[in-house]
């Protein structure tokens, strides 16, 4: 999502909250660039990033580009934690191995966006530790493994990545520096998957859902999709009036807007109806 980077400053009393990706040992360093390096295609290299020249882009345009990508970066890393949470309810609910296999890719995936972000972050001028703080997704561990595992199916992978592939490919579109682009294609590559694999684990999963269960899902639903409102126009945005597209990945408000409303009324809406489940009124 492209959203207009914008940080409350901190107390100078109260340490600022961070993201720390640095490297902590040699050995999980070195394993973790050759993870990353083994999936990744030249373009996208380690060896590629320390190649890019941001002196070729004026200051203000590097800071956007800094600013947005390491909010992009926190935004990739709570979606990381959550997968590998719902891996852990994927198995304990026994369903298949195709499905589990499936969820394991998604844990990688976002483990890999993470990586793309520290190493686009650190291309320009930034540094592995990254300020702010994830939105963490807590969900309450004493509520069943079906309602816990449909929470996140609904939340995250059919509302969340259904929105996000769109935004994402609009902001791929719109992204004239090649690595940034080269980066905003394997994410939006990427979180197609996980958007289908949310639409296809719905049907399954809300049937066995009791009644009451489901009634309470739908409530969550109302909710999350009110945030996903907030989310998508926090921070506001520029308009076309107010000068030339950041090379980075920049959507302008309303090219934002038209693309959401888009997606959510036939890419998320529509087949949560299709699905039986009940909608609050857009
Ligand atoms: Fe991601
Ligand atoms: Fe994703």
């Amino acid at each position: 999502m492209s959203r207009k980077p914008s940080r409350k400053l901190a107390s100078q009393s109260v340490p600022s909250p961070r993201l720390e990706l640095g490297a902590t040992h040699p050995v999980f360093a070195a394993h973790r660039q050759r993870f990353f390096d083994a999936q990744l295609p030249p373009s996208l290299s380690s060896r590629a990033f320390t190649r890019f020249r941001g002196a070729r882009y004026d200051a203000d345009t590097l800071r956007w580009g800094l600013e947005a990508w390491q909010l992009r970066t926190l935004d990739e890393y709570r979606s990381y934690v959550a997968f590998a949470e719902f891996l852990e309810n994927v198995n304990a609910l026994g369903l298949g191995f195709d499905v589990l296999s499936t969820v394991v890719r998604t844990v990688r995936d976002e483990a890999r966006h993470v990586e793309l972000c520290r190493r686009l972050v650190n291309a320009l001028g930034g540094t592995d530790t990254i300020p702010g703080e994830p939105t963490w997704v807590s969900s309450d561990r004493s509520q069943p493994r079906i309602v816990l595992a449909l929470q996140l199916v609904m939340g995250t992978l059919c509302v969340g990545e259904t929105l996000s592939v769109s935004l994402l490919n609009a902001t791929r579109k719109a992204a004239v520096d090649p690595l940034a682009r080269a980066v905003l294609t394997v994410l939006t590559q990427d979180e197609s998957v996980h958007s289908q694999v949310g639409w296809a684990l719905l049907p399954t999963l809300w049937g066995a859902a009791s009644r009451l269960q489901q009634r309470g899902l739908e409530d969550d639903l109302r909710h999350i999709l009110a945030y996903a409102d907030q989310a998508v126009f926090a921070g506001g945005g520029r308009e076309v009036k107010d000068g030339p597209r950041n090379p980075f990945g920049e959507l302008f408000l309303s090219e934002r807007q038209a693309v959401y409303a888009h997606a959510l009324e036939h890419g998320v809406r529509k087949r949560f109806r299709e699905a039986g489940v009940r909608l609050p009124r857009s």
